[in-house]
């Protein structure tokens, strides 16, 4: 090929940059094979870790349960809820490494603390209450930040987030069927459930993140159609979503400045302590270091599954190899 030809054939950075653009802009997806700009790539590997790290990490509260679930019926909706989430995670690992990472490098930055999981799961599950206001305070948290993600500009994650936001549901529904059998119960039942209303319902708040003012990355991450909405509108809707939910159940959320706002037509609430919620991101929540060191232990005692896994496919390319 002369030289003119191949000129023909290369786009210049700025021609591929315009096709990316247009494709976003149109609202198509980009897909693995696609150009995109480095920063668009490392975004997405940054925020898919998170996620794909958040649902392996967030086994652990619930998981803290499994063996001491007050019947057979409550033990095997747990474990699905648990192997869920394992799904969610090897789901969301997988589509990582379509943006060229690897999974194995992924888990040693979140065991060695280089990358991080939601704060949410820093928090300890002291009653089996918890295990229901998990299922419907922190799955309705994540289903509210997991449906727009759906339509994500970026092709596997989008479609890997429309399984994932099915499943939240059914983990949200069991949550609260869980507390309104309980509402029903003893005196001391409802009071475990307030107890635990009272202390997941800020942590919850804080999964959508920090205010609209303090984050810098949300405009862009708005401009590639990786996010659709702020923290801030997020944070919102959950609210708007949850009080009637509250009431419903017959629960007290924890904000006296909770109230309707007629005129914007949603409910008025309180500011989470941000400076918790900057603690828990640099490592120093109640659970922060139980995490990590048992996400490393799980990852190192299963160093034999994958050798073994590893050692099988090995056997049978070489046995393919023979037969022919
Ligand atoms: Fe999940
Ligand atoms: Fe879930």
């Amino acid at each position: 090929m002369n030289a003119a030809g191949a000129e023909s054939v290369m786009r210049s950075d700025a021609e591929l940059e315009a096709h990316f653009d247009a494709v976003v802009g149109a609202e198509q997806r980009i897909e693995p094979r696609d150009w995109m700009p480095d920063a668009y790539r490392a975004t997405l590997v940054r925020q898919i870790a998170q996620h794909a790290h958040s649902e392996i990490i967030g086994m652990q509260p619930e998981g803290n349960w499994l063996t001491r679930a007050p019947s057979l019926r409550r033990k095997a909706i747990l474990l699905a809820k648990a192997q869920d989430e394992a799904g969610h995670g090897l789901y969301l690992y997988a589509a990582a490494e379509t943006l060229g990472v690897d999974r194995a490098e992924l888990t040693e930055k979140l065991v060695s603390g280089r990358q991080k999981y939601s704060s949410i799961f820093n928090y300890p599950t002291l009653t089996f209450a918890d295990v229901g206001v998990i299922g419907w305070l922190v799955d309705g948290a994540a289903i509210c930040n997991q449906v727009p993600l759906c339509r994500c500009s970026y092709g596997p994650y989008a479609r890997a987030m429309v399984r994932v936001c099915k499943e939240e549901s059914f983990h949200q529904r069991q949550g609260y069927e869980l507390l309104m059998t309980l509402m029903r119960g003893t005196e001391g039942q409802r009071r475990m459930v307030q107890d635990a209303v009272d202390r997941w319902w800020w942590p919850s708040l804080m999964m959508f993140g920090p205010p609209d003012g303090d984050s810098p990355n949300t405009a862009q991450s708005m401009a590639w159609r990786i996010k659709r909405h702020t923290n801030d509108e997020l944070r919102q809707r959950f609210v708007d979503m949850t009080v009637p939910q509250a009431e419903h159940l017959g629960v007290t959320l924890p904000d006296p400045a909770l109230s309707w706002n007629e005129e914007r037509g949603g409910w008025d609430f309180g500011e989470p302590d941000w400076s918790e919620l900057k603690q828990v991101i640099k490592g120093q929540g109640p659970c922060n270091a139980e995490r990590v060191e048992r996400r490393r232990a799980a990852h190192e005692d299963g160093a034999w599954v994958r050798e073994a896994a590893l050692a099988y496919a090995a056997k049978q390319q070489k046995q393919r190899g023979t037969e022919k």
